[in-house]
């Protein structure tokens, strides 16, 4: 026969389970744009680019070349400059995970807080445009020094695929964090992870080609969509050009 406090006890313990919320369910959402349109060209060897972006390792780019990759500063990940000056072309480099970043006329995008209208160069819309960020003490210098531009295509190489995007936005936080993409960039890395405004890609598995110097066409700060097909354009033609002085 059980005791009154023994009932009593069973019966918290039912109302605790009973009142415990329920885990929310993360469901996917459908990128805005084809992913396919700002794809690399399926003639790429994208695992053999990706190696050799890992094993390129030796030069580190001047200036902060290290930043992290999360808010804690529990990893670091180092750009590189072993492709800064290759025949055609000239690549920084990294390896990091994706965050995602949706400031600008998509602001209030799932999940996001406290996001900001505008991006460094504009006010680009998030789930429209593909964009990479790189942290402003790495950005303002190359800068200065006339090697990166605000804009730049970047190649991105994600879970096995390689996608365009540009240097939409800069990261000024402290600690200045890298590895960070648009919302339409994640989704399209990462279809079947729940991307949204709070929630990116953690794995570091993420390599970033930044094309020094290279704007797509098509880009106007007035307007928050870019020409997707100039992005595309530019990614493939600049892509070949590494591909060949790699030797891959
Ligand atoms: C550099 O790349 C090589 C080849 O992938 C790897 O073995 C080595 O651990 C890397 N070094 C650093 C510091 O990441």
């Amino acid at each position: 026969m059980p005791t009154t406090s023994t009932l009593v006890f069973a019966l918290v313990l039912a109302t605790i389970a009973l009142s415990a919320p329920t885990p929310t369910r993360r469901s996917k959402t459908a990128p805005k744009i084809d992913p396919k349109t700002f794809a690399a060209d399926s003639s790429f060897d994208v695992p053999a680019i990706y190696a050799a972006a890992k094993a390129a390792n030796k030069t580190k780019a001047p200036g902060i070349s290290t930043y992290a990759t999360t808010y804690q500063a529990d990893h670091m990940s180092v750009i590189y400059a072993d492709w800064q000056h290759l025949k055609h072309v000239s690549v920084f480099h990294f390896m990091a995970d994706m965050d995602i970043d949706c400031d600008g006329t998509d602001y209030d995008c799932a999940g996001n807080s406290g996001g900001d209208p505008e991006t460094r160069f504009g006010a680009l819309d998030a789930s429209s445009v593909p964009w990479y960020v790189l942290p402003e003490k790495f950005f303002e210098p190359q800068n200065k020094a006339k090697a990166l531009k605000g804009n730049d295509l970047g190649a991105i190489i994600c879970n096995g695929k390689m996608f365009y995007a540009i240097f939409g936005d800069s990261n000024g936080a402290t600690p200045q964090v890298i590895g960070e993409g648009s919302l339409l960039l994640g989704q399209a890395c990462f279809p079947d992870e729940p991307i949204s405004g709070n929630y990116g890609h953690g794995q570091r598995d993420v390599a970033y080609l930044v094309f020094g110097n290279k704007v797509p066409t098509g880009i106007n700060m007035k307007s928050p969509k870019i020409d997707i097909a100039a992005l595309k354009e530019l990614g493939d033609q600049q892509v070949k050009l590494l591909v060949g002085d790699l030797k891959l």
